[in-house]
């Protein structure tokens, strides 16, 4: 077999074979298919797309082309979820402790963020002591003693997919459904739990802009999962604006402790509950979605689910004392309001343009592994159905340096759009598919 044929199968619109799938994966990683034959392969995958076949071909070389996690050594049966990404994603931080409050043990490997979109390794960064780098003995042994635990992505897992998507960014080929299929899964697939709930973002913040393209996504992913008999379904959530009310690392966990105790925004607590219940349903814990969403919520609301962050945290050797008092989370020297330039209902306030702004002020990055700033972001005093009076606040901008947070401000103001009549603001969740 030759990595040249199989690219030049592609690129005339042939499905290909397990093998071929199988061969080009594994000289990927073993280094026998050089960089330029790969970006030639992701291309012609990308302009002429993959069947369902083929697509779980994929995953699962890929998700074997390293270290595959048995976890039945330290639970019978652990829980997982994943964001395609957004603006303001802080979930992970809430639905976390409220499934392990209610004895799911959660064993969950997370990303930095890259451009527009935030990375809860990032946001967990921000307590001081914090561990991301757990080796697999340590991230097994949490799950055993606390039945939670949140690390970085380990390099023995998977690592087909770190070399694609390294490869990706910079060929313009990262939004393709079944690449990004293959992405998710096989790291799912790699690290070993039973039951996957996917919280897929669709709009302006979000990898996926049409809900067709989103549910496409979706269905693929549980379809994978079905395919290699995990508990998998999938939410599908608008991410047209930022998700609560902070973007920022530190000012995004600050939000998170909030929710857990019980003063979080409206629409972020709601989008935590339908997740978490999901989980919770799927995982066989509930007869059925009603009594999943009312355990969800009196773990929220007698201070379960908060109890279990603090343990959580200080498990992975952060500082309690940062997460029961946030004023010790990192801060910004500078808070400025933006002011509205005008009155009305605000119609639109669109999350990239607000994860720009953060990148701006240092709290994400353009390229991978440059360093970040915890302590800057953005905080939102209007969303979308909301009226504003002229002059009025319409956020708060978190910055460490004068000529950034002007640019940040410029950038935020274009944000926003305004109207005259009430806008309904965009649903919250579209569909769960299962
Ligand atoms: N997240 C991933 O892990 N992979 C993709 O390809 C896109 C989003």
């Amino acid at each position: 077999m030759r990595a040249v044929d199989i690219i030049a199968r592609k690129r005339d619109g042939f499905p290909l074979t397990k093998e071929e799938i199988e061969f080009f994966v594994k000289g990927s990683v073993e280094g026998s298919i050089p960089d330029y034959q790969i970006s030639a392969w992701l291309m012609a995958v990308y302009l002429k797309g993959m069947t369902i076949r083929e697509t779980v071909d994929l995953t699962l070389a890929m998700a074997f082309s390293g270290e595959v996690l048995d976890l039945k050594e330290v639970a019978p049966l652990t829980v997982d979820k994943h964001s395609t990404g957004g603006v303001g994603d802080k979930t992970t931080l809430v639905i976390a402790p409220i499934v392990a409050s209610l004895g799911l043990p959660i064993a969950k490997m997370s990303g930095r963020g890259l451009s527009f979109s935030g990375g809860t390794i990032d946001k967990l960064e921000s307590i001081r002591g914090y561990r991301v780098d757990l080796s697999v003995e340590e991230f097994k042994r949490q799950v055993s003693e606390h039945g939670i635990v949140v690390s970085g992505q380990t390099a023995q897992l998977a690592p087909a997919d770190a070399k694609f998507y390294a490869l990706r960014d910079v060929t313009a080929t990262v939004p393709s459904l079944p690449l990004i299929a293959s992405s998710i899964m096989s790291k799912k697939i790699a690290a070993g739990t039973d039951v996957l709930v996917l919280d897929v973002k669709v709009g302006k913040g979000a990898f996926m802009k049409t809900l067709e393209d989103a549910k496409n996504l979706a269905r693929l992913m549980v379809d994978i999962g079905r395919d290699v008999g995990k508990r998998v379904s999938a939410v599908i959530a608008d991410m047209n604006q930022p998700l609560g009310l902070a973007v920022g690392n530190a000012l995004e966990v600050k939000e998170a402790i909030d929710t857990l105790q019980g003063r979080g925004p409206q629409d972020f607590v709601e989008h935590c509950i339908v997740v978490a219940a999901e989980i919770v349903r799927l995982a066989g814990k509930a007869r059925d979605s009603r009594q999943a969403r009312s355990m969800v919520e009196k773990a929220l609301k007698e201070g379960k689910a908060w109890e279990k962050f603090v343990e959580w945290i200080e498990a992975q050797g952060g500082d309690r004392a940062v997460v029961e008092d946030p004023s010790l989370l990192p801060q910004a020297r500078y808070q400025e309001p933006l002011l509205s330039p005008r009155s009305g209902y605000i119609s639109e306030l669109n999350a990239m343009e607000v994860g720009m702004a953060a990148v701006i002020l240092g709290a994400g990055r353009e390229k991978k592994g440059e360093p970040i700033d915890h302590s800057v972001g953005i905080v939102l005093h209007k969303k979308i159905g909301n009226y504003v009076e002229k002059n009025e606040p319409l956020l708060t901008i978190y910055a460490n340096d004068l000529s950034r947070l002007e640019e940040a401000r410029k950038r935020l103001l274009g944000a926003f759009s305004w109207s005259e009549m009430e806008p309904s603001p965009p649903p919250l969740i579209y569909e769960v598919i299962r």
